[in-house]
C-alpha cells in the first residue's frame, strides 16, 4: 500500500478541516500518481473535495463509523479490518491525519510534497524523517508556486522493516 501527502516543514497537513494551500503542480502530481488506483480516505477528507464528491477514475474507499453515511460513488467501511480486507496492494492512502496514522504500518512507499513553510495546524503526518525504518529515496528539483517553494519527495520502508 502507498500514501500520498503534502506536509509543511513540521509535517503538518491541515487546519480546521482544510489544507494550507492548493498548488496546481501538486494537484496535477496527485492526479498523475493516483489515477487508476484505489484511494483510501477518511470521511472528513472526503468532505473537503468539491461538492463532497469522490474522486473520478479511482475506487474511493472511505472510512466512517456513521451507519447513515452513504456517499454516492464511494465504498464505505466502518472499521479498519473490513477496509484492509477489501483494499488492493496498489491502493493509495490520501488522508487525513487519522487515516494516515492508522494505515502507515501497512504502507511501503509514501509520496510527500514537502512545502518549505510553516502554517498554524491541528493535523500532522507521522515524521518519516525521524521514524526508524523509513528512508528518503528521491527528491525532485525545487519548484515554486504562489510564493511557496516545494519538492516532490519519496520515502520508502527499508528492507526488513
Ligand atoms: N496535506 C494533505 O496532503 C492532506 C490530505 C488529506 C487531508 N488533509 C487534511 O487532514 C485533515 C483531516 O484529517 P482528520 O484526521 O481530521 O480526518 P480524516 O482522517 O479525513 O477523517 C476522519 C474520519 O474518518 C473516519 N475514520 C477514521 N478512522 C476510522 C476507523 N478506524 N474506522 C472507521 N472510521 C474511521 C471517521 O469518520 P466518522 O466521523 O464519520 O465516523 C473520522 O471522523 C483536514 O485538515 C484535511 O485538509 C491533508
Amino acid at each position: 500500500m502507498n500514501a500520498i501527502v503534502a506536509v509543511d516543514r513540521n509535517w503538518a497537513i491541515g487546519k480546521d478541516g482544510d489544507q494550507f494551500v492548493y498548488l496546481s503542480r501538486d494537484l496535477h502530481n496527485f492526479k498523475t500518481v493516483t489515477m487508476g488506483h484505489p484511494v483510501i480516505l477518511g470521511r472528513r477528507t472526503l468532505a473537503t473535495f468539491p461538492g463532497g464528491r469522490p474522486l473520478k477514475g479511482r475506487r474511493n474507499l472511505v472510512l466512517s463509523r456513521d451507519p447513515d453515511f452513504r456517499p454516492e460513488g464511494a465504498e464505505v467501511f466502518r472499521d479498519l479490518d473490513s477496509l484492509l480486507a477489501a483494499a488492493p496492494e496498489d491502493a493509495f492512502v490520501i488522508g487525513g491525519g487519522s487515516v494516515y496514522e492508522a494505515l502507515l504500518p501497512h504502507c511501503d512507499t509514501v509520496y510527500v510534497t514537502k512545502l518549505q513553510g510553516e502554517w498554524p495546524a491541528d493535523t500532522w503526518f507521522p515524521r518519516l524523517d525521524r521514524l526508524p525504518g523509513w528512508a528518503l529515496t528521491s527528491t525532485s528539483a525545487p519548484m515554486e508556486e504562489k510564493g511557496v517553494r516545494f519538492t516532490f519527495d519519496v520515502y520508502r520502508r527499508e528492507a526488513g522493516q
